[in-house]
């Protein structure tokens, strides 16, 4: 026999999510629509996004079947993601829903912090249990630059409102670019001190179409780091032992919490637990997929719970390695983040 591959050898997977390289997924973020009011340059171009039709998405029902069938597999934690998922209208009433699936324990939103102030009261009732809000400046000009949007003063006023209900931890996305923010690591650092926040520095990925990315761009970690403990706050490694993206640190003299997302310097693929379904039931199981399994076909197709579940195991028992970002081979998926679910 020659050197036949895991997938090439029909090995049977578990009743469990697992895929062919022993990763357990349990994680499932969940993109509820494609669109968004904010226009972030490392997301998406200024003009000519063509949106899906209402139509075209996952019914809130039609989440919650797949919400369940995942959970009879082992999935126990759901993300939901957009574009802005807080335009999705009524997005509490299927919180709500998923709330109520057996075995579903956790449930995260990550949001532009636009709609929070109005909406993040019904959102925890529901049964929201983490949240993470990006913002990429705290300088009102920068930040307009890197959203294209002067919505500055709508995502602190939506944090003010989180920050006093019963919802922890608040992350916050910081995704630096040199040049632009890079200027303001101390600042967000202080932040971090100061507020209930974890303020969490990731690197800028090349994803979607015209982002202008480069390495050069790219601020790794390493140095994000020194230039804390530089100025006079040492930053102390948290031992963590679940999976999550973030390297998480704690500052020497007690308050706040920092972490990094280090995607491109260090990926961290190896345990990564997650699958994506798109706003229009595709199932992605890398950020970076080249293939996606429709899922949305079976379930308006009239297939039965057993064999999309099936399909579910299958579709994951294949999750790609890792990604290539920066390396040979490296291909960027067509869709843009905001149509992926970040
Ligand atoms: P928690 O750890 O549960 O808080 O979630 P999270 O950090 O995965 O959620 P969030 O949506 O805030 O994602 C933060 C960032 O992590 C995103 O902006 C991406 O840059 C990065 N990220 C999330 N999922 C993946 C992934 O599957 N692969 C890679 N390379 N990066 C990811
Ligand atoms: N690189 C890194 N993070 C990104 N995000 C969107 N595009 C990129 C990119 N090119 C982040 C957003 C948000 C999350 C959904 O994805 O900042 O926090
Ligand atoms: Fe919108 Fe999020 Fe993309 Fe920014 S990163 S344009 S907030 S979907």
């Amino acid at each position: 026999m020659g050197n036949l591959s895991k997938h090439d050898m029909n090995i049977q997977p578990q009743p469990f999510l697992s895929d062919s390289f022993g990763r357990i997924v349990n994680n499932l973020r969940i993109s509820v629509t494609d669109r968004c009011n904010f226009r972030c340059r490392y997301c998406m171009p200024e003009d000519g996004m063509i949106w899906l039709d209402k139509g075209e998405l996952l019914t809130f029902e039609e989440i919650t079947r797949l919400v369940r069938i995942f959970a009879e597999l082992g999935v126990t934690k759901i993300r939901l993601t957009g574009g802005e998922p807080l335009m999705r209208k009524k997005l509490h009433v299927l919180i709500a829903q998923i709330a109520h699936v057996p075995g579903i324990n956790d449930i995260a939103l990550t949001t532009n912090g636009f709609f929070l102030a109005d909406q993040a009261v019904d959102l925890v009732n529901a049964g929201l249990k983490r949240i993470n809000v990006s913002m990429d400046s705290l300088d009102p000009a920068t930040f307009s630059s890197m959203v294209r949007r002067d919505y500055l003063h709508k995502v602190r006023e939506g944090l003010d409102v989180i920050e006093k209900l019963p919802i922890r931890p608040i992350k916050i996305n910081v995704v630096l670019i040199r040049g632009i923010n890079d200027g303001e690591i101390e600042t967000f650092a202080h932040l971090a001190r100061t507020k209930p926040f974890i303020i969490r520095f990731i690197e800028f990925m090349p994803i979607g179409a015209d982002d202008g990315w480069t390495i050069e761009k790219v601020v790794p970690t390493r140095e994000i780091i020194d230039r804390i403990n530089v100025v006079g706050h040492s930053l102390v490694p948290i031992e963590y032992h679940g999976t999550q993206p973030a390297d998480r640190y704690r500052f020497d003299d007690g308050i706040g919490e920092i972490g990094f997302i280090s995607s491109v310097s260090e990926p961290f693929c190896s345990s990564c637990n997650r699958v994506r379904i798109t706003s229009d039931g595709k199932l992605r199981t890398c950020l970076f997929s080249l293939h996606e399994t429709d899922l949305k076909a079976l379930v308006r197709g009239g297939v039965g719970d057993e064999e999309i579940s099936d399909v579910i195991v299958n579709a994951v028992w294949k999750k790609e390695e890792g990604h290539l970002i920066n390396r040979p081979g490296f291909v960027r998926p067509e869709r843009t983040m905001s149509q992926i679910g970040g």
